[in-house]
C-alpha cells in the first residue's frame, strides 16, 4: 500500500472539522499537524483525527515533514501559511475565497507556480455530480443566458467574522462565490461585470457591514450575458440556490445538486449525469498528491483566482457605479 498524505491545518475551525472528517474517510491521509490561534481549536480537533497541535504554522512548518498543507482561515487573514508552504515544496489546499485582494492571490498563484507545487481550491460544487453534469453537457455548447441565485440567511452570530466586509469582503466574495465559480466553470469566463447593492434591510444589525442583497450582471467572453442575485435576508429559512443557462431551444437547469434539461420529448425525465465518477473535493485531492496527477483536482489556485477577481470586481462596480472589467482570465 502506497504512504499514507501526510497533512497539516492552517485554522481549524468549521470547514477544517468538514474536510478532516472526508480525509480519515479517504483511508489515505495521515493529519499529521494542526494549528489555530485558537489553541483549543486545534487541540479538540486533534483528540478526534490525530495531529500535533501548534498556534503558529511557521513552527509547525519548522517541525513537521508535511506533504499537503490546507489553508481554511477566514478571507482576509491569509498571512502567508501558502508562501512558506510553497518555499517547502508542500502542496496546498487553500478554502476558498482564496484572498481578499488580487495582488495577495496573484503574489501566492505565483509562488505556487515556481514552486510547482500542486494547488488546489474549496470551490467545492464543482464535484457535485449534478453540476458535473451541467458542465460537461454543456461544454461546447452556445449559452445564451445565464441565471443564478443563493438566497440564505446570515451565517453566525452577532460577532461572526462573516458580517464584516473587512473580513468576509461580503457574501458574494465570501459564499456567493461558489455559485459564481459555477457559471464561469460551465459556460466560461467573465470578462466584465455591473453590480448594485442593498444596504439598508439589514443595517440595525450589529456589527454588520456587508450588503443584504446583490445584484450582479455579467458579460461572458463568448458573449453571453448574466446574471447572478445573493442575498443573506432570509434568516427564518425558505431560501435556495439556482443555476439557469438558456441556449437556443433548449433550458439547463440546477437545482440544489441535481441538473435538468428541459423541454424533453414524452417518457424521458432530462435529468443529466455525468460520464465520470465525482469524487468528494478531498478524495480527490489527495489522490492527486499521491499520484503527482493534477487533473484530479477540478479548481486550482490560479482558476480560483479568476472567481476571485469577478467578485472584487463587483464589490468595485457596486461602488463606483462603473462597469468593471476583469483581466485575470487572458492570461
Ligand atoms: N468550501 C466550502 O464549502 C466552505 C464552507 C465554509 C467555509 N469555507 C471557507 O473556509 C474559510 C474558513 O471558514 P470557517 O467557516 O471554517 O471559519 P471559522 O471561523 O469556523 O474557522 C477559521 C479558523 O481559523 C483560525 N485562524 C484564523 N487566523 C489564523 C492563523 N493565522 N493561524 C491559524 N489559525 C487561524 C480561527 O481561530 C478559526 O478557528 C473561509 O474562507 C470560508 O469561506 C468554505
Amino acid at each position: 500500500m502506497a504512504e499514507p498524505v501526510r497533512i497539516g491545518f492552517v485554522g481549524v475551525g468549521g470547514i477544517a472539522r468538514h474536510h478532516l472528517k472526508q480525509l480519515q474517510a479517504t483511508g489515505q491521509a495521515t493529519i499529521a499537524a494542526l494549528c489555530d490561534v485558537r489553541e483549543e481549536s486545534a487541540a479538540s480537533a486533534a483528540a478526534e483525527y490525530g495531529g500535533t497541535v501548534y498556534t503558529d504554522y511557521r513552527r509547525m512548518l519548522d517541525a513537521e515533514t508535511l506533504d499537503a498543507l490546507y489553508v481554511c482561515v477566514p478571507p482576509s487573514l491569509h498571512t502567508g501559511a501558502e508562501l512558506l508552504a510553497c518555499e517547502r515544496g508542500i502542496h496546498l489546499f487553500v478554502e476558498k475565497p482564496v484572498a481578499l485582494t488580487m495582488p495577495q492571490a496573484l503574489e501566492i498563484q505565483a509562488a505556487i507556480a515556481q514552486a510547482g507545487v500542486l494547488a488546489a481550491a474549496g470551490y467545492v460544487m464543482r464535484n457535485w455530480p449534478g453540476i458535473a453534469a451541467a458542465q460537461e453537457y454543456l461544454a461546447g455548447k452556445t449559452v445564451s443566458l445565464v441565471s443564478a441565485n443563493r438566497w440564505h440567511g446570515i451565517a453566525g452570530g452577532d460577532d461572526h467574522w462573516w458580517r464584516r466586509m473587512d473580513i468576509s469582503g461580503g457574501q458574494l466574495v465570501e459564499q456567493a462565490t461558489h455559485n459564481l465559480d459555477a457559471v464561469r466553470w460551465i459556460a466560461g469566463e467573465i470578462k466584465a461585470v455591473w453590480a448594485r447593492y442593498e444596504y439598508a434591510s439589514l443595517a440595525h444589525l450589529p456589527n454588520f457591514s456587508i450588503p443584504a442583497s446583490q445584484v450582479v450582471a455579467f458579460e461572458l467572453a463568448s458573449g453571453a450575458a448574466g446574471t447572478l442575485t445573493c442575498s443573506c435576508v432570509l434568516n427564518q429559512g425558505g431560501g435556495g440556490g439556482n443555476w439557469d443557462f438558456l441556449l437556443p431551444d433548449e433550458r439547463v437547469s440546477i437545482v440544489g445538486a441535481e441538473a435538468r434539461r428541459a423541454p424533453v420529448a414524452a417518457g424521458e425525465d432530462g435529468t443529466l449525469r455525468s460520464s465520470q465518477p465525482t469524487l468528494n473535493i478531498d478524495e480527490a485531492f489527495v489522490q492527486a498528491v499521491a499520484s503527482g496527477d493534477g487533473s484530479l483536482i477540478r479548481s486550482t489556485y490560479a482558476d480560483a483566482v479568476r472567481t476571485l477577481e469577478v467578485t472584487l470586481a463587483a464589490n468595485e462596480s457596486a461602488a463606483t457605479g462603473q462597469v468593471v472589467e476583469c483581466r485575470a482570465w487572458r492570461s
